[in-house]
């Protein structure tokens, strides 16, 4: 290691996921292991997306993470065990230019600064974490030369926030839950990229911006603990309907995609409510855009438009093609404009995209 000061850095933007089959449940939590396979889509990085820089520094004297301009601790077990996993794979990083060596075991004396940012609500049901841990994976991989593919990486994201995994991809993207203790094979997997169905078009009705009230982990622990209906839909409902998932998305079958996709997210609401004390995500505003949507989709004869709320009342609406997607906008701003007595706020644009590495 050169002796003199310098600092390395490396930034990375990520996008947000969105589950079409759900992940909820799990059976170890430390590890983060899911009690089901799941399914998402990842979003444009231009509307909702994390962006970090992560750098490094003899002159750093402890780790550090700002989290949109505030410190955050650091001290609780998901950051320490993201940073562990990766210092542990961390190799010898060499820049000519700067006269910077770093040998593999400085990584274990070496200090970090990590600053993130959300272009968007953080824990409102927009999943912050998902694409938060994906990107804090990815920047410090960059950082410390790692040489684990994404699906390796994403083994590690996931111990940092389940849904994390499936960022560390664009397109359609499977996590596997896997089968071994120690969760060497519960990672990610691309299923199609971005370019294989790009006429989905996806609207968010941000319905509303608030922090939720139970956060998705401590849901989850809830719902395993006192929800039959969840044994029931991870041993028998999930593993068919994953199967039949990969099979719509294969075959741009936009029907039973949709069909599917509506079917998992009340399901994964039903859990909710199965669970003791019962657990409310949506509100009136998210169930009258329910109501919407299948009247219009039945008005039509076959659906047009898919509808999937994750841990709160926003509506993530999934368009068939362009053209109904601008339809779809007309509508929702008729009959829900922003500001009015819904607490409905704005609407978000996203489309599939890629992970972008800016550094
Ligand atoms: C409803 O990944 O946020 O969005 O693993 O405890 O951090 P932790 O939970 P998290 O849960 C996401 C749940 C969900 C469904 C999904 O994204 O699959």
């Amino acid at each position: 290691m050169a002796a003199e000061k310098w600092v390395l850095m490396v930034t990375a933007q990520t996008p947000t996921n969105i589950a079409v089959i759900k992940y909820w449940g799990k059976r170890d939590e430390t590890l983060i292991l899911p009690v089901n396979d799941s399914i998402s889509v990842t979003l444009d990085p231009d509307h909702l997306c994390t962006t970090t820089t992560v750098a490094v520094s003899p002159s750093f004297d402890q780790d550090r993470m700002w989290l949109n301009g505030k410190e955050i601790s650091l001290g609780g077990g998901r950051y320490q065990n993201c940073l562990k996993e990766i210092r542990s794979r961390a190799c010898d990083v060499e820049d000519k230019e700067k006269g910077i060596k770093i040998e593999k075991k400085d990584w274990q004396k070496l200090h970090l600064h990590i600053a993130s940012f959300n272009n968007f609500p953080t824990a409102a049901g927009l999943a912050s974490s998902a694409a938060g841990f994906a990107c804090l994976v990815f920047s410090l991989a960059k950082l410390m030369n790692l040489k684990e593919n994404q699906s390796q990486l994403s083994a590690i994201a996931r111990q940092g926030s389940g849904s994390a995994c499936r960022s560390l991809f664009g397109g359609f993207v499977k996590w596997i839950m896997g089968k071994e203790g120690n969760g060497s094979d519960s990672l990610a997997v691309q299923l199609v990229d971005e370019e294989h169905w790009n006429d989905l078009v996806i609207i968010i009705a941000v319905v509303s911006s608030r922090q939720k009230e139970t956060s998705s982990t401590t849901g989850m622990r809830e719902s395993v603990e006192t929800s039959l209906l969840l044994q029931h839909r991870a041993k028998e409902v999930v593993p068919k309907r994953i199967v039949q998932m990969e099979e719509a998305i294969q075959n741009h079958d936009f029907s039973s995609f949709a069909q599917l996709t509506c079917a998992d997210s009340n399901q994964f609401h039903a859990v909710c409510l199965d669970t003791s004390p019962p657990i409310f995500y949506m509100n009136d505003t998210s169930h009258r855009i329910i109501s919407y949507v299948e009247r219009w989709n039945r008005s039509v004869g076959s659906p047009q438009v898919a509808y999937t709320f994750d841990a709160g009342p926003n509506a993530v609406l999934i368009a068939r093609n362009r053209k109904i997607a601008t339809e779809l906008l007309q509508r929702l701003l008729f009959f829900f404009p922003p500001n009015s007595e819904t607490d409905l706020n704005s609407y978000v644009l996203g489309d599939k995209s890629i992970l972008r590495d800016a550094g």
